[in-house]
């Protein structure tokens, strides 16, 4: 019999899928479950943006399409990154891809060899393990515990870079945390990242238009412009736009490096469908009124969810800027049972709280963060109030 080649004994189902499945049976089972575990916008983009797609549908052509991107979409992706701040890229620095995910698997495999070593902050995104696993990369982990905020500092940067890392990985806003680092933050890392030139840069800045307490977006690239010969910055419809299904991610750096990625796309997905395309031109060019509003709307949310995280004896939780995650710091509930359940760990926590309240959250450790869980807090406000009041109702319950 032939063996699977070894690079699938690494790659690991997602842990986040694992519980969001395990509450879907609870509720099939008919048990009133509050699903505070996916990372889903849980809304729906503006009208204008399904007027394209049937627009787009008259004019079909069905033909396949650039491995680059269409030079509409890659304009309104240029467009977008104006708005941010991020001027002067040209066609030649961008090129989309199905979704943030493939955009950061076609970055590793761009960037890293065997071997090559990957750093990047703890918490983290669970699928930069994962796919830094999969193609045998080393990881260097940067722990930022809740005492710091869960934040890198400029200190811990420029002693890991000092290690010449082939890759460093930065997620801001952040997911699982919510953190948002400020200008002056991020001035601060990108002096140290100047300081060691032989590191290339990613900044998977998905979240930056869901950014709350006018702290605002900011990118290294804006304080060191040096760093754009080695700095690709990820962006995604998924979140801010409602449209995680539609599968439309983006990046920008420097030519080279974009031309592989057009290159990997030609052997990978070769184009996006011209249908999701016209979605994508119109999300971004099109009027920002779903997105803005859903922002405030979010950030509305944070505050109930703090006040509630904050109210109960013991529990942690810094305080989210955006994205639409709590991160609470839940170690205070370690060593005490709920119901008859020894509570050891995270991990015990949630399925505690799963199987009980029935509340589904996903464990810190799935982040690199044992210490904490993570709630998703973009379900309706009435599942809302009842989720955190539930969670309240379980730490009450501790003995
Ligand atoms: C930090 C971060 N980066 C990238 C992604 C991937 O987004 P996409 O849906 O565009 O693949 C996610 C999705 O959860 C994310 O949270």
């Amino acid at each position: 019999m032939p063996k699977l080649a070894a690079r699938t004994a690494r790659a690991k189902p997602s842990a986040i899928m694992v519980i969001a499945d395990k509450a879907r049976q609870l509720k099939a089972a008919g048990h009133d479950v509050v699903n505070f575990s996916i990372g889903v916008p849980n809304f729906l983009p503006g009208a204008h943006v399904y007027a394209a797609v049937r627009d787009a549908l008259e004019h079909d052509s069905g033909a396949y399409g650039s491995n680059r991107g269409s030079n509409e979409l890659l304009d309104a992706f240029i467009g977008h990154l104006k708005s941010n701040g991020l001027e002067g890229y040209t066609r030649a620095n961008v090129t989309v891809g199905i979704g943030a995910k493939q955009v950061l698997y076609n970055l590793c495999e761009a960037l890293l060899d065997e071997g090559d070593a990957i750093a990047f902050p703890t918490p983290y995104w669970t699928s930069y393990v994962d796919i830094a696993e999969i193609l045998d990369a080393k990881i260097k982990l940067l722990p930022c515990p809740p005492e710091q905020h869960y934040k890198l500092t400029p200190g811990q940067l420029d002693q890991a870079l000092a290690e010449k890392p082939k890759v460093f990985l930065f997620n801001n806003p952040s997911n699982p945390t919510g953190m948002v680092y400020t200008r002056e933050e991020i001035a601060a890392l990108a002096d140290v990242l100047a300081k060691h030139p032989d590191t290339w840069i990613i900044c998977d800045d998905i979240y930056n238009r869901l950014v709350f307490d006018g702290i605002g977006y900011h990118n290294v690239v804006t304080f060191r412009p040096e760093l754009r010969a080695r700095t690709f910055i990820m962006d995604s419809l998924s979140k801010t736009y409602g449209m995680p299904g539609w599968r439309v991610g983006f990046v920008a750096g420097p030519e080279e490096g974009i031309q592989a990625l057009v290159t990997l796309n030609s052997n990978h997905i070769t184009s996006l469908p011209e249908v999701t395309a016209a979605a994508a031109v119109a999300a971004l060019a099109g009027p920002q009124d779903v997105p803005d509003a859903k922002r405030e709307e979010f950030s509305a949310r944070r505050d109930e969810v703090l006040a509630a995280l904050l109210a109960i004896p013991g529990v942690h939780c810094p305080r989210p800027q955006g994205a639409f995650y709590a991160f609470p710091d839940i170690s205070v509930a370690f060593g005490k049972s709920h119901q008859g359940t020894r509570i050891d760990n995270d991990v015990d926590f949630c399925r505690a709280l799963l199987e009980t309240k029935f509340v589904a959250t996903v464990p810190g450790s799935a982040f690199g963060e044992p210490r904490s869980l993570r709630i998703s807090y973009t379900c309706p406000k009435a599942q809302l109030d009842k989720g955190l009041a539930r969670i309240q109702e379980f730490f009450a319950e501790l003995a």
